[in-house]
């Protein structure tokens, strides 16, 4: 079995959150680790929202440290590409890239990713990936919206498989990062966007718009244009296609 390419996995049977662990073994000073667990009590997504995270999951935490935490949003973007490679890959499901954080197949939530960083002394980005995997079945509430991969093609997945593959694809465009070339990462983003060309309702805490989703900027913002013509960054929240 490969080995995930410049990462130290640290494997875990149960967690409360990979990203809480992730974030002890970076204040401890650890770089270029993979913080992986076979389930989580306390997955959370964005908007500390739960992640539920039983056995059969993928859930894993990317840990880096970073000069710079500016443009730690691009690493989100760069989790949500190197997994929908990896599916598209391993299954050749057509997965896409929906802004910001998740990855859709069938037009059905797969993955998520959660990006939280520390500042202070060290900067560190922990880049949590959750993928449904080898689920059978997701309770009621969320069998409408998310799917996993066993589901759709009644196969099991090595974990490990795709782990690899994922590390495999992140730290391609990982060194686009590191080489500041961002523009390189949004085209990449955009070639498997769910998001862009869609009527989108943008939900945000300032208001909710409607418009059609035409770009994503250099601070990986989501742009959409508005009936009225004019254009409105939506820098944070959720968006649904209408
Ligand atoms: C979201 O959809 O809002 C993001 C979900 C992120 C879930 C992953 S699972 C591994 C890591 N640990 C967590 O608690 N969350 C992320």
């Amino acid at each position: 079995m490969n080995k995930p390419s410049g990462f130290k996995p640290y494997y875990f049977k149960t967690l409360t959150s990979t990203n809480d662990e992730a974030k002890r073994l970076a204040r401890k000073g650890l770089d270029k680790i993979l913080v992986i667990s076979d389930k989580q009590t306390k997955g959370r997504g964005r908007f500390n929202r739960e992640w539920i995270s039983g056995l059969g999951g993928l859930y894993m935490t990317i840990v880096l440290k970073e000069k710079n935490l500016d443009k730690a949003r691009y690493l989100t973007l760069i989790a949500t590409v190197s997994v929908v490679k990896t599916i598209k890959k391993l299954t050749k499901l057509n997965a896409l890239v929906k802004w910001p954080n998740d990855v859709m197949v069938n037009d059905k939530k797969i993955c998520g990713i959660l990006t939280e960083t520390i500042s202070g002394k060290e900067n560190y980005a922990l880049v949590g990936i959750g993928i449904n995997v080898n689920q059978q079945t997701f309770n009621k509430n969320i069998s409408n919206k998310a799917v996993s991969l066993k589901i759709i093609t009644h196969k099991n997945y090595s974990l490990n498989k795709l782990i690899n593959l994922i590390i495999t694809n992140f730290n391609l465009l990982y060194n686009h990062y590191n080489n500041k070339n961002y523009e390189k990462i949004i085209d990449v983003w955009k070639k498997y966007s769910h998001t862009l060309g869609k009527r989108i309702k943008a939900k945000t805490i300032s208001g909710v718009y409607i418009g059609e989703a035409v770009d994503v900027d250099n601070d990986c913002n989501l742009i959409l244009k508005l009936n009225n013509g004019k254009l409105k960054k939506i820098v944070e929240g959720d968006i649904f296609t209408v």
